[in-house]
């Protein structure tokens, strides 16, 4: 097992390019099964989770063809409308091929996600609200086993923003007979995204960027290409980076609107930034405490909180962390811990003294975002920091190391 080994503390200079979005190409990659034409997509990145979903795809009799930077699908021959077990369980959105299958083919076998390192995450919004658009639904042998003779339109309310369930049912909706109304959806960019790739395949989507989504179903899709938005969680957790090592970094490749109410979050600790079409420069790095809570977008991102609580070990006071959105996403703490962060969990809050002198020492990935907490505060550490079980981190960023050693860190992967 890989794992990086990192000297600190350090000084970054530079700028840093963020990869297209991970949470955008993961709908839009199990939304080219609503397409029985080709689907280009460009410049996905290179990572452990893109790579499941492709394989999923692949097992469900996808053609997939790669030309340069353009990686074709072709969706017109599915031989397979069964999501095993051993690629959903790395990977919980696979779940989000349940509502293409059954728009197009009228029948998904999807194996239930369970739950996961950072919570139980149950899929019950997806399910019920596909019941409201006609599907019939049977938990098998821990799989979901969906059946319906055409998905029709309904008026749906989810019952709480749910990132994935919201681009489920969008999926769901576009191939369906008459006029879908959601309320409440989700806000995310990563959902905007998914809406403008369906409807450059053909679907008609209304109310784009509102919490709520007017579908008007379509008989069948067209040949595409698209190109995913920037990845605002890595571009976030660059800027942290820069933050936490005291460095003017340019982060590029996304844009700030997306990040608008982080960057005002930090602002308010102090921060400063000059804002570009698609790039945040730092200007001021002088830090202090900060009382923040979780929250669907546009508040401040669950995907972030890990980073920021690294963040926090190096700021003068005493800050306060709230993680509303998952109930167990601290596994990160007991990890800064180890390089002397000082933090005390209470519940769902974390109460981070700063600035800790953070020494380097073994440590262990837990999660995706963890891993990127882990890797901001052995930045700022000083010595050599060993961080184990790197494979979390490869799920979500792309060439992390070579991104951040071109701005002057010291990172190496260890086969
Ligand atoms: C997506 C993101 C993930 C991010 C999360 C919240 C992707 C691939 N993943 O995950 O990185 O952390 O949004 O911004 O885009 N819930 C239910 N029932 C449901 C669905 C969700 O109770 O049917 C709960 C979850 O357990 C969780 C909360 O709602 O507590 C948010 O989940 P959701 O917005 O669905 O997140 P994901 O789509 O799984």
């Amino acid at each position: 097992m890989d794992k990086l080994v990192i000297e600190g503390p350090t000084k970054l200079a530079g700028q840093i390019n963020v990869s297209r979005a991970k949470n955008a190409y993961l709908p839009i990659l199990a939304g080219v099964l609503l397409n029985p034409h080709p689907v280009h997509l460009k410049n996905l990145p290179d990572l452990r989770d893109i790579n499941t979903i492709i394989k999923l795809l692949g097992n469900l009799g996808v053609k997939i063809t790669k030309s340069g930077n353009i990686t074709t699908f072709d969706a017109s021959n599915i031989t397979s409308y069964d999501a095993l077990y051993d690629l959903v369980k790395t990977m919980r959105a696979s779940i989000l091929v349940l509502g293409p299958l059954l728009a197009r083919f009228k029948s998904a076998r999807v194996s239930l996600p369970g739950g996961c390192a950072i919570g139980t995450r149950p899929i019950d919004i997806h399910l019920e609200n596909f019941k409201k658009l006609g599907a019939l639904i049977n938990l098998e042998g821990g799989y979901v086993e969906a059946h319906t003779d055409g998905l029709k339109g309904a008026n749906l309310k989810l019952s709480f923003p749910s990132v994935g369930a919201t681009e489920n049912l969008m999926m769901g909706a576009v191939l369906a007979e008459g006029v879908t109304v959601i309320e409440n959806v989700a806000l995310e960019p990563e959902i905007d995204d998914l809406a403008y790739f369906l409807k450059k395949m053909g679907a008609k989507i209304e109310g784009i960027g509102t919490s709520t989504l007017t579908i008007t179903g379509v008989k069948e899709l067209k040949e595409c290409e698209y190109e995913a938005i920037g990845d605002r969680i890595e571009g976030l957790t660059y800027i942290m980076a820069g933050l936490i090592t005291g460095s003017n970094i340019t982060v590029a490749g996304l844009n700030p609107k997306h990040i608008d109410q982080t960057l005002t979050l930090l602002k308010d600790m102090g921060a400063e930034f000059e804002l570009g079409e698609d790039k945040v420069t730092i200007k001021s790095n002088k830090l202090k405490a900060i009382d923040v809570e979780t929250s669907p977008f546009p508040g401040f991102p669950t995907d972030a909180q890990a980073q920021l609580m690294a963040l926090t070990t190096q700021v003068e006071g005493k800050s306060k962390i709230s993680e509303k959105i998952f109930e167990n996403r601290f596994m990160h703490v007991p990890e800064l811990q180890r390089l002397g962060a000082r933090i005390t969990l209470k519940g769902n809050e974390a109460l981070v003294e700063g600035p800790s002198k953070l020494k380097g020492a073994p440590i262990m990935c837990t999660d995706l975002r963890a891993s990127a907490a882990l890797v901001l505060a052995a930045l700022a550490s000083h010595g050599k920091t060993e961080i184990h079980r790197v494979y979390h981190l490869d799920r979500g960023y792309e060439k992390l190391e070579d991104k951040l050693n071109a701005l002057g860190a010291n990172i190496q992967r260890v086969k």
